[in-house]
C-alpha cells in the first residue's frame, strides 16, 4: 500500500520509555502494511554517531544526523521513527522545520520515578558523580512547548500511550 512518509520523533529523559513506545508504534504501523524504520539514539550511537559524546555540540550533531536520515526516509514514503533524548528544543525545532511532516511525542515521567526505575543503572552512577553531564541530573532537558502528543509513562500503561499516539496520527491525517 502506498502511503505518505512522515517522522514520529520521541523525545524525553533516559528511561522514560521512548524506545519501548517507538517499537510498539512501529510494530502497529507495520501490521497496517506501512514501511517503517526506527532510529534509536542508543543504536545510532554505535554506528552513524559512533565517537560522539554528550556535550551540547555532540548531542546536536547526533540529533542533526538522526534528523537527516528521518528526512530522507520520510520523503521516500517511509515512516521514520526517532527515539533519542534530544534535550535541546532549538535543534528539535530545526529538524521539524526541515521535515515538516513531523509528529513530536514527548514521553515524560517524574525524575524520581526514573531514578527509582533506573533500568540501565545510569541514574545511580550519575547521582554518584560517575557520569558527568547526565540529562536530568547534571545536564539540561528542555521539554517541547507544543508537542503533538504527550505520554506520561508514570501515569499511563504503554498500551494507553500507544493508543494516544495512534489516535493523534489519525487526527493529523497520517493514518486512515
Ligand atoms: S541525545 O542527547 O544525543 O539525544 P541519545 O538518545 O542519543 O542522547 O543517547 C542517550 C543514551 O545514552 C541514554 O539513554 C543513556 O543510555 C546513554 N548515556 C550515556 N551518557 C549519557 C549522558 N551523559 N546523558 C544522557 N544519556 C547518556
Amino acid at each position: 500500500m502506498e502511503h505518505k512518509g512522515f517522522t514520529i520523533w520521541f523525545t524525553g529523559l533516559s528511561g522514560a520509555g521512548k524506545s519501548t513506545l517507538a517499537n510498539l508504534v512501529a510494530e502497529e504501523l507495520r501490521a497496517r502494511g506501512m514501511k517503517v524504520e526506527v532510529l534509536d539514539g542508543d543504536v545510532v550511537r554505535t554506528h552513524l554517531s559512533k565517537g560522539l559524546g554528550f556535550s551540547k555540540e555532540d548531542r546536536d550533531t547526533n540529533i542533526r544526523r538522526i534528523g537527516w536520515v528521518c528526512e530522507v526516509l520520510s520523503r521516500n514514503g517511509v515512516v521514520a521513527i526517532a527515539a533519542a533524548i534530544s534535550p535541546y528544543r532549538d535543534v528539535r525545532d530545526e529538524v521539524r522545520a526541515r521535515i515538516k511532516d513531523f509528529v513530536e511525542v514527548y514521553v515524560e515521567a517524574p525524575i524520581e520515578v526514573l531514578v527509582e526505575r533506573d533500568v540501565k543503572g545510569l541514574y545511580k552512577k550519575a547521582l554518584a558523580g560517575e557520569i558527568k553531564n547526565f540529562t536530568g541530573i547534571s545536564d539540561p532537558y528542555e521539554p517541547p512547548l507544543n508537542p503533538e502528543v504527550v505520554c506520561n509513562s508514570a501515569a499511563e500503561t504503554v498500551n494507553e500511550s500507544k493508543a494516544k499516539i495512534m489516535a493523534r496520527l489519525v487526527e493529523l491525517g497520517y493514518l486512515a
